[in-house]
């Protein structure tokens, strides 16, 4: 490019921007002007309370209390879930839900309590009602997990949606996690934080919040019990919360508090209490299982947003080649689009897509796909003319079509809360396996569009068809992303049904699980954004959402070698694994770093290759159980409260316990170990817990420590899979649970169990199951003995 060049493309770029800042002016005006004829202010509002209660009619798993001034419904399912209702609210509409709603058990009676309230008495809790609507839920030995206080609503006299606030009391012991992917946690400080998916529109802190995964779901852990709250309304709202406070002894202990304020929607619920593990299970179980990721795409991904053409691509490829670097997909951004339109290829620089998937994958490379929901309003675009003519966009009270702005300009966006439209744009897909892809990345979907001011999203009035019903965005607004990736997954379904479909979508709500995971979005770069990358996998897989990962080395600027190195070897051990970053940051490829970060960087590769087996066995895990590959470290002990206040280390799986550097200039970290036998995987020293150990840090690797007992897959050097066994303690068995690869097909994999014990002076592992126990037929080596 000679001068001349430069100074026009500078103009050329200068101008665009302008024009797109003249566009999100207007947009916001035109979003200003429809909430203010679609959506009146709020007028006078009547304030209510359910009253005193009056009578109850028992039912399947529960029954009906009837008060003054409303009703509430409760059940408990038989997957041993509580719903309850208020003002005749049932389980379903939701989106939440997998299917169909669970069974009421019919062992579970609703009686009369003695202080003129009533009760129901399930298996693992009792709930009861006071005679003006508080509702307690204890375990079966008494002990109150929460205590939901008498609702409150305020209806707009002339009609329309009800606000309501639920004040809520837990043990004053308790801790609070979850509401979807949150920066500052994983254990959520007091505060409020805002229920309403969101794009902050910069990369984000750990001070950023909301961000684009919100959802009512709360994991409140105790001594007593862990207990999970669903409160199914898909509406804005905030949770403000207060952790409890205790008396020293003195009785005078302070309960943990929980206000939860919705502009509309059912007041409606769900709880279900345990362990953490039966917790996720019985969320699983409501509302679906974690949808399995294909084996490729729990390997290494590397992602950029502007490499800008086929050229460039190949070199970064060859880079890994040659560096020795493992390398499972590569990921494509808006820039291989034609001028950012969704659906299209620029084929300038991308002319040959199909014939670059096809040598990469010959290579074990897999390419991805981003795709945007927002669609250019342009006749000649061939997804808007499809949609337009199935009336697959959003529109406002008025009938016209919503236009917002998006990367290609003015823009419509598909109302995926319809199944017709759903339908029309899982077919779109098609083009992109055509072309090669393997896998979908769904951003900008909360849904966002750009605005000089006020929110960057829909209008609140717009329309939307919600399954038939009809509502606007702010019921739809949150479950949007949820819409749009049930759109893919089905319409892939379809389309290849031999393969499981891979997706991740930046924004969702409870039950996004099922079509697949997620990643950070933009984190910034910086310790803190690799703080808050940990922060948001381990709260989101206590959410139900197991599949994540932050952009290793954060989204934006250039970080140090060593921030890069320690982002890097976390990302080696959560389930999504890719380097990403906007196309006006500094690189992300591990040889750009130097020499010793290269090695490292290798090293991290290695060992994730290693760990495949492994990784894919907690895949099939979380589908199975709905337990996170990815679980913080009082998983298995949630009444240590030492554990219960870490937030640095995780487990993986039950056999690992990672422990992440997360400041600069580390050579050794503490450790907070659960009880039990730990080992440094690197230098096999034993450490015991419950407590906290010193261990080694240094820029070659981050501690990781096994279980000792655990017996866990491993790849061989020949690519088979082999046992890795560390040591039970002497006069203790371990064991572990090897559930293999099937395929990138919909194969059920038999389970393998095995059994570690000390034999004399040596350590065996057998198969066992109900055929018996037998030797493995998988090669073993026992770690650990020193
Ligand atoms: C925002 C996404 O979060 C980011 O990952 C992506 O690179 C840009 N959009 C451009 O598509």
């Amino acid at each position: 490019m000679d001068g001349r060049d430069l100074v026009r493309s500078v103009r050329v770029v200068g101008s665009r921007k302008a024009a797109q800042g003249l566009r999100t002016v207007r947009a916001a005006w035109r979003r200003k002007r429809i909430d203010a004829a679609g959506l009146p202010p709020r007028g006078a509002e009547r304030a209510r309370v359910p009253g005193p209660v009056q009578d109850a009619e028992p039912g399947p798993g529960g029954g009906v209390i009837r008060f003054s001034r409303s009703e509430l419904r409760i059940t408990v399912a038989v997957n041993g879930a509580v719903f309850w209702g208020w003002d005749g609210a049932g389980p379903e509409p939701s989106y939440a839900l997998a299917g169909r709603c669970p069974e009421p058990d019919p062992r579970a009676v609703l009686e009369p309590d003695t202080n003129g309230g009533w009760r129901v008495v399930a298996e693992r809790v009792t709930v009861s009602v006071s005679r003006h609507g508080a509702v307690e839920v204890c375990t079966p030995g008494g002990v109150m997990l929460r205590r939901d206080l008498p609702p409150r609503w305020w209806e707009p006299v002339g009609g329309g949606a009800a606000r309501w606030v639920q004040r809520s009391e837990v043990a004053a012991d308790a801790r609070f996690f979850g509401l979807g992917g949150r920066a500052s946690g994983p254990r959520l400080r007091d505060g409020t934080y805002r229920l309403w998916n969101t794009d902050p529109g910069h990369a984000f802190g750990s001070g950023d919040d909301p961000l684009y995964i919100t959802m009512p779901v709360q994991l409140v852990v105790a001594d007593a019990a862990a207990h999970l709250v669903f409160h199914d309304s898909s509406w804005d709202g905030t949770v403000t919360l207060l952790e409890g406070e205790e008396g020293a002894g003195s009785g005078h202990d302070r309960a943990g508090r929980c206000e939860l304020r919705m502009e509309g929607g059912p007041l409606r619920c769900w709880v279900m209490a345990g362990t953490p593990a039966r917790v996720l299970h019985t969320w699983a179980s409501l509302t679906g299982a974690p949808a399995l990721p294909p084996a490729w795409a729990l390997g290494h991904h590397h992602a950029r947003w502007g490499f800008g053409s086929e050229q460039e691509v190949r070199r970064i490829v060859a880079g890994y080649q040659e560096h020795g670097l493992p390398l499972d997909a590569v990921h494509l951004d808006i820039d291989h689009y034609d001028d950012h339109q969704v659906f299209t290829v620029d084929h300038e620089r991308f002319p040959k897509l199909p014939t670059l998937a096809e040598e990469l994958r010959r290579d074990g490379i897999r390419l991805v796909s981003i795709v945007d929901p927002a669609v250019k309003a342009e006749q000649g675009n061939t997804v808007y003319d499809s949609g337009t003519a199935v009336d697959a966009f959003v529109r406002d009270p008025s009938g016209r079509t919503v236009e917002g702005v998006v990367w290609p300009g003015e823009t419509v966006f598909p109302d995926f809360t319809d199944a017709r439209v759903r339908a029309w744009w899982g077919g779109l897909y098609e083009e992109r396996l055509a072309l090669g892809f393997a896998g979908f990345w769904h951003d900008m979907n909360e849904p966002t569009s750009f605005s000089a001011f006020g929110e960057s999203t829909l209008p609140r009035s717009a329309r939307h068809a919600l399954e038939g019903r009809g509502g606007d965005h702010r019921e739809a607004h949150n479950v949007y992303a949820l819409c749009m990736a049930r759109a893919a997954y089905e319409g892939l379904r379809g389309l290849a049904p031999g393969e499981r479909p891979f997706l991740f979508s930046r924004s969702g709500w409870a039950g996004m699980q099922r079509y697949g995971g997620t990643w950070s979005g933009d984190v910034a770069t910086g310790w803190p954004g690799l703080r808050a990358s940990l922060s948001l996998v381990l709260g989101l897989g206590l959410c139900g959402v197991p599949y994540s990962g932050p952009d290793v080395g954060g989204f934006d600027g250039s970080p140090s070698p060593e921030l890069f190195l320690r982002w890097f070897q976390l990302g080696a051990y959560l389930p999504l694994f890719r380097t990403h970053a906007s196309m006006r940051a500094g690189r992300r490829e591990p040889w750009e770093f130097g020499s010793e970060v290269l090695e490292h960087a290798r090293v991290a590769l290695l060992e994730r290759r290693r760990l495949l087996p492994y990784f894919m066995t907690l895949a099939q895990l979380a589908r199975r159980t709905g337990a996170p590959y990815v679980r913080p470290v009082w998983w298995g002990a949630p009444e240590d409260r030492a554990l219960r206040d870490c937030e640095d280390a995780f487990l993986l799986g039950d056999a690992l316990l990672v422990a992440p550097v997360l400041d600069p200039g580390t050579d050794r970290r503490a450790v907070q170990l659960p009880r039990g036998r730990w080992y440094d995987t690197a230098t096999e020293q034993a450490y015991e817990g419950p407590g906290q150990v010193l261990v080694d840090a240094p820029p070659a690797r981050i501690p990781v420590l096994a279980r000792a007992g655990a017996v866990l897959p491993v790849r061989d050097e020949d690519g088979g899979t082999g046992l890795e066994v560390w040591a039970p303690a002497r006069g203790r068995t371990g064991g572990g649970l090897v559930v293999p690869d099937a395929g990138d097909g919909w194969g059920e994999p038999e389970i393998e169990r095995y059994v570690a014990r000390w034999e004399g002076r040596r350590v065996v592992v057998r198969r066992e199951d109900e055929n018996g126990v037998r030797e493995p037929s998988r090669p073993v080596r026992v770690r650990g003995l020193g």
